[in-house]
């Protein structure tokens, strides 16, 4: 292999270009289409009544609690939403304070705000989750209600330790498991921890349907307050079971389930290949010398992302550049030159204004930790072969860097 890096003109160690990583997406074939035919054919568009009603939406919610391991799952038009009705299901409301993670997509402060509860930021650790101990500390120093553990880029936060805090101040849990479907701590699916889990198949995540997602729990109060709040005729459909109270329209429709019915029977397959792939580009990383972002459970990690973490913002800045002229698509999760990005929404202060509170240290450490983080992101059609030139590539760039 050629020593000189291609950043300074020498020949890159990947010739081909790898696929886009939309994991769910890129494992679209004959049973999707066959599935949303059916749905056409039958004219089902809608998962309440029609013409002749193929319930995919309900067969989805089943197989998906069976999936994940919950007595419940209310599908729903996407990943914001189903954050926006846990929140509002949990009886979560103005003054109320909900404990979000500085790292994550901007959705989950965002539904908190939108409820009329503010979010109070919490630190992250060298596992980019959120950390116990800044929880312990909001919760023994105010008032909380809830806390938001996010499951960030396929793997998994504490969650033994932030569910003996949650018992111990008595505040509810709500799961992002928006990036990480399918993964587990200690052997148990997330989204089945807190008191509910939010999911989204929208386009980037595990699974797909291009929009849309997925409120789960076992506590059927909030079930019913969940589907109470997804459709504004839910207590007219069945007002025995559903609570009289008002809400919106986020329902799930037919075509969508009927595409996530087949892609939940990828799901071990999508996972499987992208830990295999990983596993394969991680021991390259590690003879390197290089440090990973540390896993809560390596068990449990879906193989959606590996991310580097260096002493530096200039190394990680080299490493990034180096490796993606290599031919190996990367980013620094947080570039200060771009200051609204979407999971680094602590900056967007000057538009969501005082909304959120966040104290300076924790910002402080986020956007230093995140600045010096460099991610792959992986998916399930990178071949062995592949991932050993990816491998390769990292051994070159990280030789070359001191
Ligand atoms: C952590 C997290 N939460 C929530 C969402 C929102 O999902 P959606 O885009 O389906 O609304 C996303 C989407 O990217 C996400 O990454």
């Amino acid at each position: 292999m050629e020593d000189k890096l291609a950043v300074n003109g020498g020949k890159p160690v990947l010739n081909k270009k790898l696929p886009p990583s939309f994991p769910g997406a890129l494992m679209i074939d004959e049973n999707e289409i066959n599935q949303v035919l059916e749905v056409l054919k039958n004219k089902s568009l809608f998962r309440y009544y029609g013409p002749n009603l193929l319930n995919k939406v309900k067969k989805f919610e089943e197989k998906f609690s069976e999936f994940i391991g919950t007595s419940y799952t209310l599908a729903v038009s996407s990943g914001t939403a189903s954050l926006f009705i846990s929140l509002k299901a949990m009886g979560l409301g103005e003054g109320d304070k909900v404990l979000v993670p500085g790292y994550t997509w901007i959705s989950t402060p965002l539904t908190v705000v939108e409820c009329g509860a503010k979010p109070v930021i919490c630190d992250i650790d060298d596992s980019l989750e959120i950390d116990p101990a800044s929880i312990e500390e909001k919760l023994s120093n105010d008032d909380i209600k809830a806390i938001i553990p996010v499951h960030m880029r396929g793997a998994p936060c504490r969650m033994d330790k932030i569910m003996k805090l949650a018992h111990e101040y008595q505040v509810k849990v709500l799961e992002d498991v928006a990036q990480s479907c399918g993964g587990e701590f200690e052997g148990k699916k997330l989204g089945s921890f807190g008191h509910m889990g939010a999911f989204s198949f929208q386009l980037n995540k595990i699974i797909t349907s291009g929009e849309g997602g997925a409120v789960t729990t076992s506590n059927g109060e909030l079930y019913r307050n969940a589907v109470a709040f997804h459709d504004v005729a839910a207590f007219y459909r069945d007002p025995k079971n559903i609570p009289p109270r008002p809400g919106l329209n986020f329902r799930m429709d037919e075509v969508r389930a009927a595409i996530l019915l087949s892609q939940l029977e990828k799901i071990n397959n999508i996972i499987g290949k992208m830990r295999k792939a990983k596993e394969v580009i991680k021991r390259f990383a590690e003879d390197s010398g290089l440090t990973l972002r540390k896993l809560n459970d390596p068990n449990g990690d879906t193989g959606a992302a590996i991310i580097f973490i260096f002493e530096n913002v200039n190394k990680a800045k080299k490493f990034s550049h180096a490796l993606s002229a290599e031919g190996v698509p990367c980013y620094r999760l947080y570039d200060v030159e771009k200051p609204y990005d979407a999971h680094i929404w602590i900056n967007w202060k000057p538009v969501i204004g005082d909304k959120i509170i966040v104290d300076d240290k924790v910002g402080k450490h986020v956007t230093d930790i995140l600045s010096r983080s460099v991610e792959i992101t992986l998916n399930p059609l990178i071949e062995l072969e592949d991932a050993e030139l990816i491998g390769k590539a990292i051994q070159k760039v990280s030789s070359h860097i001191s």
